[in-house]
């Protein structure tokens, strides 16, 4: 294992411990506070109070400990730091699924070191934490991958036709027809799509070989890093555009020979379908 500035267990231990607390107070809200309070960017973008509440708590963690570190939470932007690290935070991954009282729903942790954007980070240490399903996923850098405390090795690849693939869609409705039109040309070429809600989850189930693939577009850092770490640690590639960093154009994730079909894939598919609607 390559030597590093930073202290990667400990770091990984204070993910794990953050996720667990604040997996805990999510799951065991209840009334308004797991309803719909706000809307985002699509009346189909909600925040509940418990998003909130738990970004707050999930803060106040990492300002105890580690006061001189950079947070960017989905819920309240970023706070600068001067140490160099950013954690980047999303309190519950698959909001809509928590509202309507379905499991996959993920608090999500991670610490980079450089800025809250996956084109400069290096992923130090994440958790993601399904608490409504007893799931913990978490991963050093250089530590490797785990799943409730089992060593995690990605599936090895298969054909793209017997990929069982994760995908998500985003909020907006226009966005949304573009993604299913590329989704129809992609479909029939994979064994099949599955659609679970939150793209942090669907990132661990690539790595605990419950998927053999994921993509999206549109995702945001604080959807990915955790779930990204979890992933190349377990041996599986997460890249976007061409090959490069991920982003949120494109997100791909799964074995090297996947992640390079799909992303190929993709970026024609896209080509072809801005032609369509010039
Ligand atoms: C969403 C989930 C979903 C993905 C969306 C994300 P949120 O996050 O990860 O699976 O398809 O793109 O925005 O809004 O539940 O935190
Ligand atoms: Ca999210
Ligand atoms: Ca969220």
């Amino acid at each position: 294992m390559a030597s590093t500035p930073y202290p990667i267990a400990d770091l990984q231990a204070m993910c794990l411990q953050i996720a667990k607390a604040a997996g805990q107070a999510v799951a065991g809200a209840a009334g308004a506070d797991r309803l719909a309070a706000h809307t985002k960017s699509s009346a189909t973008d909600v925040t509940t109070a418990m998003d909130v509440k738990a970004e707050q708590l999930i803060r106040q963690m990492i300002r105890a400990r580690r006061p001189q570190d950079a947070i960017l939470g989905e819920e309240g932007g970023t706070a600068a730091g001067s140490s160099g690290l950013t954690w980047v935070v999303d309190p519950i991954d698959g909001t809509v699924n928590y509202t309507y009282g379905l499991p996959d729903y993920a608090i999500s942790v991670a610490v980079v070191a450089g800025p809250g954007d996956p084109a400069g980070w290096r992923i130090l240490a994440g958790c993601v934490h399904a608490p409504a399903r007893q799931a913990l996923w978490w991963a050093g850098a250089g530590l490797g991958a785990y799943a409730n405390g089992r060593r995690l090795r990605l599936r090895q690849a298969v054909a793209p036709g017997l990929s069982l693939t994760g995908t998500g869609f985003g909020y907006r409705p226009e966005k949304r027809q573009a993604q299913a039109a590329e989704l129809a040309g992609l479909l029939h070429q994979l064994r099949d799509i599955r659609r679970a809600g939150s793209a942090a989850i669907d990132l661990c189930h690539v790595a605990d070989g419950r998927l053999d693939a994921f993509y999206e577009r549109g995702l945001n850092p604080w959807d990915m890093a955790a779930g990204a770490l979890v992933v190349t640690e377990a041996g599986g590639v997460v890249a976007g555009p061409g090959g490069s960093a991920p982003s949120s154009e494109l997100t791909v994730a799964g074995p090297e020979a996947t992640v390079r079909w799909l992303v190929e894939h993709l970026s024609s598919r896209r080509a072809n379908l801005s032609r369509d609607s010039e």
